[in-house]
């Protein structure tokens, strides 16, 4: 072995039915007098949102301010405009609430905070100071951004989608409350879902030595299929809202190593036709499960077998992908791309744009332009 890795695993995650009671302790250990509540628009409208509005109110009573303003797939304006509300609320800490896009606004807002003449795109993100203390509460069980180092921004000039990244953006506590997961409706359980997994999947077969996130994405795939049929069947069963929670973290946790080409297939589809990200995962990812394994499938046999689905060592590939397709069918997912109106002959540039999108690099088996397109008309 001649490479040194990092490993490292640093959030202070607080989980169970109520955790959001941790915002006093949170206030207390980083001296957060007026904290910024950043969420989007449709949030102020859930029950998540009282239930933490609520816990805001007793631990600031009237000295919060809320932004509510992050779009789903946030830009750079929408950060800009969080952080004038940071400015002119007199603000000294962050609590991110909501899905992945009002968690990633919120993370990146604090790099304005620390570095206010500069734009996204040029912050010293190799020299980032501390920045100022956030705590995270997810309101979806997915994207795992709590725990992540990284915020996704769409950058208008640019056009698309951009990843911040640096250990300094990372939430100082991340709250797992399964109350918060109640409300979310059957399609987007399953869909965010469905992101945890290919996390946890694409992670883990990403070519990249660390044995830590190994593990975790193991287990990441055996909670997921254990428990997302569960929490689609019924929103309010608290125990597999929860260990769906533990699962998307650990799915955010794993792709610190990397992830692989069914996120770059998935990327355009959203950005181009608002697919949302975890659906069209899930509908990527049986596909690129075989075209790896065309190359290598001994590489999918332990995710077979945290699957409980290895029948037989020929081939583990094939059975995860099939055993993929049919669990997408158990919670709903059955949607063709054409079902979702990309247009068949939009796909030669989606392929393009898939290509232009980091994820694949990192993927088991190499991608080039002619893959991407004969994946995407695969999944038409
Ligand atoms: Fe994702």
């Amino acid at each position: 072995m001649t490479e040194i890795s990092q490993f490292r695993f640093p959030t202070d995650i607080r989980f169970g039915v109520g955790a959001r009671s941790v915002l006093a302790e949170f206030a207390q250990k980083y001296k957060v007098s007026r904290p910024l509540l950043v969420t989007d628009s449709e949030l102020p409208e859930t029950e998540a949102f009282h239930l933490v509005a609520e816990q805001m109110n007793r631990v600031w009573p009237g000295a919060y301010v809320q932004f509510t303003g992050v779009h789903p797939n946030p830009t750079d304006q929408d950060v800009e405009d969080a952080w004038g509300s940071y400015v002119q609320g007199d603000c000294d800490g962050v609590v991110g609430l909501g899905g992945g896009s009002a968690l990633d606004a919120a993370k990146a807002l604090r790099l304005k905070v620390a570095f206010p003449n500069t734009a996204l795109m040029e912050m010293p993100f190799d020299e980032l100071p501390q920045l100022v203390p956030m705590c995270a509460i997810p309101t979806t069980a997915g994207t795992g951004s709590e725990v992540g180092r990284s915020s996704v921004i769409t950058i208008q000039q640019m056009g698309r989608k951009t990843v911040l990244s640096a250990q300094p953006l990372m939430a100082e506590v991340a709250v797992l409350d399964p109350e918060l997961t109640v409300g979310l409706p059957p399609n987007l359980t399953a869909s965010t879902g469905m992101d945890a997994m290919t996390h946890a999947i694409e992670a883990f077969v990403c070519p990249v030595f660390h044995p830590m996130c190994d593990a975790i994405a193991l287990e990441a795939i055996r909670l997921v299929r254990l428990y997302l049929p569960r929490a689609y069947c019924n929103g309010a069963d608290l125990e597999a809202r929860g260990m769906m929670q533990v699962a998307a973290a650990m799915g955010a946790v794993s792709f610190q190593k990397d992830l692989g080409a069914a996120h770059s297939l998935s990327h355009p589809l959203s950005s181009e036709f608002g697919i949302q990200h975890g659906l069209a995962n899930a509908i990527a990812l049986p596909s690129v499960v075989r075209f790896n394994g065309q190359q290598d499938c001994a590489q999918y046999e332990r995710i077979a077998i945290a699957l409980g689905c290895l029948e037989s060592p020929d081939d583990p590939a094939s059975q995860v992908a099939d055993f993929l397709q049919s669990f997408n069918r158990s919670i709903g997912i059955t949607q063709r791309l054409r079902d979702l109106k990309v247009p068949r002959k939009k796909l030669p540039e989606l392929a393009a744009k898939a290509m232009e999108d980091g994820c694949h690099l990192s993927n088991p088996r190499r991608c080039i332009r002619a893959d991407m397109l004969r994946l995407y008309e695969e999944i038409w």
